[in-house]
């Protein structure tokens, strides 16, 4: 069987462009048996649910997803807004939270979020820096749109969590991991780039990726820095997977896009 994996849709602002039926396309051509999508669907969870929900129709095969960062925002971001958010993808079926979702006898899908602990920020910031989320005159604008209600290192942590209780349930099978955060330092923007030196510590964590390893995952997709890239490390194979903003696009071709990014897992 066959699954495709992509990341970073960002369909609202991509909006002049029809992804979802050329992805439909795509998966109908690649004869794929599911897809998965690892976060930023959108900025809104509405719009977000409803694009999962019409997009499985549309293939005809199941389609999974973990919520990025950009899918948790809200107009006001208060902190009761980005609570309800996140248990509504929770209930949700198609979304991986707290799910093994069972591929064939031998392989499972399963997935977090992931957040940021400001692991791959430079050393130079301190923590009550990079919990600012502003510096060089530049705000992150999750600062602006999420509110957790606690500070960053605590809601990564209990996403780490989680996806250890799912590896665990999952041990015996060989697993596909979807994150939205980034879990390697190789997916991290170079520090000669201005300004990441601060910006890389919202990129995600190291610990996904040494949990990812200490389990053996055989393939892990992850997305949010939109770059393209495919990592090997310990027996874990990483994609970064992301479709990007058009005004990022290089061949200024959707449907060209979609085929460079999607990325086909063929499961023996
Ligand atoms: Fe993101």
């Amino acid at each position: 069987m066959k699954i495709g994996i992509i990341s970073d849709l960002h369909i609202d602002i991509n909006q002049a462009f029809p992804v979802g039926t050329l992805l439909a396309d795509a998966a109908r051509r690649k004869e794929l048996s599911c897809l998965a999508i690892a976060g930023d669907i959108s900025n809104d969870s509405a719009e977000t649910l409803k694009f999962i929900e019409e997009l499985s129709s549309r293939c005809g095969i199941p389609v999974y997803f973990v919520p990025g960062n950009h899918d948790f925002w809200s107009a006001n971001g208060n902190e009761a807004e980005t609570w309800r958010i996140w248990e509504q993808y929770r209930a949700h079926p198609a979304c991986l939270s707290d799910k093994q979702i069972a591929l064939n006898e031998d392989w499972v899908l399963l997935g977090e979020p992931g957040w940021y602990d400001y692991s791959f920020g430079n050393p130079r910031f301190s923590r009550a820096d990079f919990e600012l989320k502003k510096q060089y005159g530049r705000t992150w604008q999750d600062s602006l749109h999420v509110n957790w209600g606690r500070p960053d290192i605590e809601v990564h942590q209990r996403m780490l969590n989680r996806l250890e209780e799912s590896l665990l349930a999952a041990q015996g099978k060989q697993v596909v991991a979807l994150i939205h955060m980034v879990g390697k330092k190789e997916f991290t923007v170079p520090e000669s780039w201005p300004q990441w030196d601060y910006f890389n510590a919202f990129l995600g964590s190291k610990d996904y990726g040494e949990l990812l390893e200490r389990f053996a995952v055989r393939y892990a997709a992850m997305g949010h820095v939109h770059f393209r890239h495919t990592v090997q490390s310990g027996d874990t194979t990483y994609f970064c997977t992301c479709l990007n903003y058009h005004t990022q696009w290089r061949s200024g071709d959707p449907a060209e896009e979609i085929e460079q990014t999607l990325q086909v897992i063929d499961l023996l």
